[in-house]
């Protein structure tokens, strides 16, 4: 089979990787790819927001199965424009990714099928604003309505840093028309975890949890950014949660998408607050977390090619999917500035020899070659992703390979998993 992979991240790379383990595949492509998936896919130059480009060469090359990492091209809606032209794909459809597309929409939408998630308003303008905001109290978290590349909310503590977040929405407009409405809701307090499925529009396969951490320092404090680290399992979920966590949001969200007529085909990742009064929805994707797609790949049992092929179609051909029971971390190395201003161009050394640690896979996200080195490229530079026995295990080796790498403005957390470990041994 010949199957495509679109986009050029870690995830990508951890796709391609499982996919090449295929013994379906013949051919896999990826779009644009980078250095680290040039080792297990075929590169193909093509930007992953190029729809009509990307289509073109699929039907080309008689593709079989597309799979697409970002939600840029999902919310532009590639999926229609490949399902038109007589193409396989995997992903939801337009209508359907505004669940990510859209915050505004997501709210609305979780408010009309009684999915619980924290109470909100919408803001149009700055007056609106300023009466909500005071309605909730401090701290509040106001979030741009379009995509904004995870840099869309903020969650100002003080008058001052609320005055400060509305001069970003209202007057600097630093999100442009994705910030000219504003979510504006209370602020949740808990663990925050990553709950993903597979829907084929009716049916849902589960993930294995992952917990992602989204801030840049350790301690999370830093900005937000897509992610530093992660590891699967959560290791924070109660047992019957996970099962509360699919029939309170996963199973009515795909329901309700459906009774919507915006059948939900894809990935559907929630983003979790586990508080006191039960799990509460933050955030909806329309794909794989990055680097959640790292660690749960690196567990996954099942061959992925037929699991997503028979989604595809709208028919899982298979009822479960099996992880292993071994533990999955990933550390991301990024370069010094990041999310702002990464630095860029310097040459990475020391790869090999974190390859080799036990247990170890290194997924690149923003990678190149210049005049045949591997340099840094961008913000989230390498996954370095481990399995062990326990997650203790994972972790450690995970660390003794991001510790084997170098570049001078390499930055990373120390501290994935530590509080997990630390409540866990409690
Ligand atoms: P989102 O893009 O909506 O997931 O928001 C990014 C991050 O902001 C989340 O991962 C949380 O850490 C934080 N966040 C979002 N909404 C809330 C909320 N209502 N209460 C507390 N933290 C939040
Ligand atoms: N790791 C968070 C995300 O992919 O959105």
């Amino acid at each position: 089979m010949k199957v495509l992979v679109v986009g050029s991240g870690g995830r990508e790379h951890a796709l391609c990787w499982k996919l090449r383990q295929s013994p379906l595949i013949d051919e896999l492509y990826c779009a644009p790819g980078n250095p680290g998936i040039s080792q297990v896919a075929d590169i193909v130059p093509i930007p992953s927001d190029e729809i009509h480009h990307l289509a073109s060469f699929a039907t080309d090359l008689k593709i079989d199965l597309t799979v697409v990492g970002p939600e840029l091209p999902l919310t532009l809606g590639i999926v229609d424009d490949f399902t038109n032209r007589g193409l396989t794909i995997f992903g939801p459809k337009k209508q359907a990714a505004e669940l990510e597309g859209s915050k505004v929409f997501s709210k609305e939408f979780m408010r009309r099928h009684d999915i619980p998630t924290a109470r909100f308003e919408i803001a149009h303008d700055l007056d609106a604003a300023r009466r909500i905001a005071a309605h909730f109290g401090l701290p509040v978290v106001l979030k741009a309505d379009g995509l904004a590349s995870g840099k869309g909310v903020l969650i100002p503590k003080t008058e001052e840093e609320l005055e400060a977040g509305f001069k970003t929405f209202f007057e600097d407009r630093r999100f442009g028309s994705a910030g000219e409405r504003v979510v504006i809701e209370e602020c949740l307090v808990g663990e925050e975890i990553s709950f993903i499925a597979f829907s084929d529009g009716e049916r849902i396969l589960p993930l294995a949890t992952s917990k992602d951490y989204k801030r840049l320092k350790d301690g999370d404090l830093g900005p937000n950014t897509g992610g530093m680290g992660c590891h699967s399992p959560a290791g924070v979920l109660k047992s019957g949660a996970a099962s509360e966590i699919l029939d309170r949001i996963v199973r009515p969200t795909i329901q309700g998408m459906s009774d919507e007529n915006r059948q939900f085909v894809g990935v559907l990742y929630v983003g979790l607050m586990l508080t006191a009064d039960g799990p509460r929805v933050l955030e909806y994707n329309v794909r794989l977390g990055d680097p959640e797609a790292q660690v749960l790949m690196a567990r996954m049992e099942n061959d992925l090619l037929p699991v997503l092929l028979s989604g595809a179609h709208g028919r899982f051909d298979t009822s479960r999917l099996h992880f292993r029971k071994e533990a999955a971390a990933c550390v991301v190395l990024a370069s010094q500035g990041y999310p702002e201003k990464p630095t860029k161009g310097e040459a990475i050394l020391g790869l090999e020899q974190a390859g080799n640690v036990e247990g170890v896979e290194i997924f690149h996200a923003a990678t190149a070659l210049k005049d045949g080195a591997l340099v840094a490229a961008g913000g989230r530079v390498l996954n370095v992703c481990a399995t062990g026995p326990q997650l203790r295990d994972a972790l450690k080796r995970a660390y003794v390979a991001a510790n084997c790498i170098r570049w001078p403005s390499k930055i990373f957390r120390q501290d994935i998993g530590r509080q997990v470990l630390e409540r866990n041994a409690s």
